[in-house]
């Protein structure tokens, strides 16, 4: 991606927008909580749904930021969590103002369904432009990462890898691959009970699994991108499957336990599986929440949604753009 500043709005104000994406191999753990590097590296697809639109307007009138998060004032966690990322751009800027942060996001906040990927990516592009940070792909997607880990994919478009490394290391590559689609069954769109962040940490601190779920997602990541480089749907959708049964197996093994899954997600795994039985390339994958994405060849999904939207409302999406920078601040 080229060095989006052209597309800045005036000094001070800049407006982005990211979309959500799902992991086909997960990141669940962290080798460094601080400047937030991951375990083990992951491979996902950014939408084409779900967008969330970032405005950060610098204001020297202002002691504090402020974040309004669709249309109500935030406060606590996601206040905080802004803050902190904020100090950052500041500090990396060399710039002492402080901004109002208006957001808007289409996917429910806190289901599981990666709005925080969204949410950060955004807020990355759009805090860089306003305070003269670069804005290339590289630096977006190491930026958005201190935010939330899963952000730094939402920088690419369609199929990123995003390797371990150190802080300089640490970011998402486009990968070339099969054509994929989602269908995104929504099965509840409330905020979960435990949050990714607490339930990562207790995995690693409490699963007797995470140390196989390291080893087995090292492996998988090499198996899953061999599969991309030979096109290989079927091979990848294999691998989707088992990393995310792998992980949610190593978070219910938590003490104490949490389990993400709810009765409806395991009918449409089983569905899921029905279906491939009929002879369709489908496989499943879910977050941290009880949503659940099947993933097929984009020929298949209007068939997908069909067979699975009397279990849960059903979104169809398929490889969408990388964050991008656009005039004008949001209503
Ligand atoms: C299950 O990126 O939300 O969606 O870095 O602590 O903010 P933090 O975690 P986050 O975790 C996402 C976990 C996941 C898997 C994935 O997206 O790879």
């Amino acid at each position: 991606m080229s060095d989006l500043s052209t597309a800045t709005t005036p000094a001070g104000t800049a407006t982005a927008v990211a979309h959500p994406n799902i992991a086909l191999v997960k990141y669940w753990g962290k080798s460094d909580a601080t400047v937030n590097l991951p375990e083990t590296g992951s491979l996902s697809l950014t939408l084409d749904v779900f967008p969330t639109t970032t405005t950060v307007t610098l204001d020297d009138d202002l002691t504090a930021d402020t974040l309004e998060l669709d249309g109500a004032p935030a406060h606590g966690t996601p206040l905080d969590r802004v803050r902190r990322f904020l100090d950052l751009v500041r500090e990396r800027a060399g710039r002492s103002t402080h901004a109002r942060v208006v957001s808007r996001n289409t996917v429910p906040t806190g289901a599981g369904l990666a709005s925080s990927a969204s949410g950060f990516a955004a807020l990355a592009a759009a805090a860089s432009a306003a305070y003269g940070l670069p804005t290339d792909a590289v630096s977006l997607s190491r930026l958005a990462r201190r935010g939330s880990g899963s952000a730094s994919r939402s920088i690419l478009p369609g199929l990123a890898a995003w390797h371990e490394g150190d802080d300089t290391s640490s970011y998402a590559v486009p990968v070339t691959g099969p054509a994929v689609a989602m269908v995104v069954a929504t099965v509840d769109a409330g905020p979960k009970a435990v949050s990714s962040r607490e339930a990562m940490r207790r995995s690693a601190d409490t699963s007797p699994y995470y140390p196989a779920w390291v080893t087995s997602t090292r492996e998988t990541l090499v198996a899953a991108l061999a599969a991309c480089e030979a096109g290989d749907f079927t091979a990848l959708g294999r691998i989707t499957e088992t990393n995310a049964m792998r992980m949610h197996a190593a978070i219910q093994a938590c003490d104490p336990p949490v389990r993400y899954l709810a009765p409806t997600s395991v009918r449409l795994f089983d569905r899921i599986a029905e279906l491939r039985g009929d002879g369709i390339d489908v496989w499943g994958t879910a977050d941290a929440g009880p949503n659940v994405v099947a993933v097929c060849r984009p020929g298949d999904a209007q068939r997908v949604a069909d067979a699975l939207a009397d279990l849960a409302p059903v979104t169809v999406a398929h490889a969408g753009p990388g964050v991008r920078l656009v005039a004008g601040p949001t209503a």
